[in-house]
């Protein structure tokens, strides 16, 4: 069996926390797209672990897998795994031979081109993470891109950079007038990149993604899809241009992986929601809080008290209501079976609550999102208002299960049920394992 933990917003929903919980049942944790952009907490007994790069069930010393839809940076996963053993744990990765390799050059690149977009007025930037992310999808599609299977194999390594870096330099000397330096050097990126090829070889950690889960499937592993980034971040899905490069959405578990999506679709599909809104980087938010000084104030403690900044650099979230549009078209796109509902706890204690029930385009209501990020960012929302809750016991509430929430909280998560027609699996009510209320495990 397999369960697919997908964002249903715009990333940072606390996937992380979730595919920890359930992760425990799992055997084999995958991630199917994106790279180290991505940033996931586990808090476990008052721990904190962040990962970007190690899919989330290396807490709990699962195998984690980085499957062909992913770009793998090597400097990092190294990196991180050696962080990850110095704090006692022993992360077992595997990376797929398919997965594309994010090369000091496409960091370089992605940081030209957001300065580029940023000098020129178009309003285009995105505010990407600047880890090369996106360039190094364009040269996936280009087809002129390093695979992890490449480093592996010295001699085809060398056709491939020799082909793609002078490409890459004239980007950089001719087009933007820049100089270039140590990550357009041929034989530096060579030896490097060989050598973690070798470093990959000798420690066991490439595999044919698609027939390692096979395998394990067929010897009774239960596999878990992690998901990175979000649905309204989908490249396909999301708010074009300010998206990131890979598909988050549930259809990625079978195309970034290699397990057939009838397999994946026999299996659980459960949208990761945070109870409001938060967006790092550019681009539409209806329901954003900045209209002004009292939703400022709102925003700004939401953000205090949520630890709204980012997991990989650190800026400050930009803060919202619940965007319920946005969650209907999530729960389309990605099938959902079930919903996981987080961060309770930071909107209890609230003066006022409100959710966007709804869109006005043009004089008309719309209930679903507009396909154009133009259109969409003219919207204004239909708010809904809800009774607040007062602050609670999170360790009671968890223990006690869902009756043991505050019922103008239990009102709010019925109301999201029977708007997205689908069951409220798990309830977050504070970022520790332990803090979750579980009515509905995927598993069983
Ligand atoms: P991800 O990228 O979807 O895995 O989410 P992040 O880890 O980037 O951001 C979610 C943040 O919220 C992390 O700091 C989590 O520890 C925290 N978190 C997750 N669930 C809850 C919850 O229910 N309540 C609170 N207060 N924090 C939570
Ligand atoms: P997790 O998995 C939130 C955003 C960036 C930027 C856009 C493109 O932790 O939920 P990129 O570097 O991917 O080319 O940036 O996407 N972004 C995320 N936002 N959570 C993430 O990951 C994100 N990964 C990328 O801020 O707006
Ligand atoms: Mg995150």
């Amino acid at each position: 069996m397999t369960v697919t933990i997908v964002g249903s917003q715009l990333g940072d929903e606390g996937k992380g926390a979730l595919v920890d919980l359930w992760g425990g049942d799992a055997d084999v944790v995958v991630r199917y797209q994106g790279g180290d952009n991505a940033g996931h907490t586990v808090v476990e007994g008052g721990e904190e672990y962040a990962l970007s790069l190690v899919p989330s069930g290396a807490v709990r010393g699962k195998v984690g897998v980085l499957g062909n839809g992913c770009v793998v940076n090597p400097r990092t996963l190294f990196e991180e795994i050696g962080t990850l053993r110095e704090r006692g744990l022993d992360p077992d990765v595997r990376v797929a031979k398919r997965a594309h390799v994010i090369m000091p050059y496409h960091r370089r690149i992605d940081g030209i081109e957001e300065g580029a977009k940023a000098d020129s007025d178009s309003g285009v930037e995105v505010g990407t993470t600047g880890r090369g992310i996106g360039p190094t999808y364009e040269d996936k599609a280009g087809r002129r891109g390093v695979r992890i299977g490449d480093l592996l194999d010295p001699e085809v390594l060398r056709e491939r950079l020799e082909y793609v870096v002078p490409q890459k330099r004239a980007l950089v000397e001719d087009v933007y007038g820049l100089e270039a330096g140590e990550e357009l050097d041929v034989d530096a990126l060579h030896e490097e990149y060989a050598r973690f090829g070798r470093r990959l070889r000798e420690e066991g950690m490439v595999v044919n993604c698609s027939d390692f889960l096979y395998e394990r499937r067929e010897a009774g592993d239960d596999v878990m899809f992690e998901g990175a980034q979000g649905t309204l971040i989908d490249v396909d899905h999301g708010s074009y241009p300010y998206v990131t490069s890979s598909n988050p959405t549930a259809g990625g578990a079978a195309t970034g992986t290699g397990v057939g999506p009838t397999v994946t679709g026999r299996g659980e599909v459960v949208g990761v929601v945070k109870g409001y809104l938060s967006r790092v980087g550019e681009g539409p938010m209806p329901t954003e809080l900045d209209g002004d000084e009292r939703e400022e104030a709102l925003a700004s403690d939401i953000r205090e008290k949520g630890g709204e900044f980012g997991t990989v650099t650190g800026r400050p979230r930009r803060i919202g209501w619940l965007d319920v549009p946005m969650l209907r078209h999530a729960t389309r796109v990605n099938g959902y079976t079930g919903i996981a509902v987080n961060h309770l706890d930071v909107l209890a204690g609230l003066d006022e609550l409100k959710v966007g029930h709804a869109y006005e385009l043009e004089g008309e209501e719309r209930l679903s999102l507009p396909a154009t990020t133009e259109r969409w960012g003219e919207c204004e929302p239909v708010y809904r208002e809800f009774d607040t809750w007062e602050e609670f016991d999170a360790d009671a509430v968890s223990e006690g299960g869902y009756e043991a929430l505050p019922g103008a909280a239990r009102e709010y998560l019925e109301y999201l049920e029977d708007q997205l027609d689908t069951p409220v699996h798990a309830v977050g009510v504070g970022p520790d394992r332990e803090q979750t209320v579980v009515r509905t495990n995927p598993w069983t």
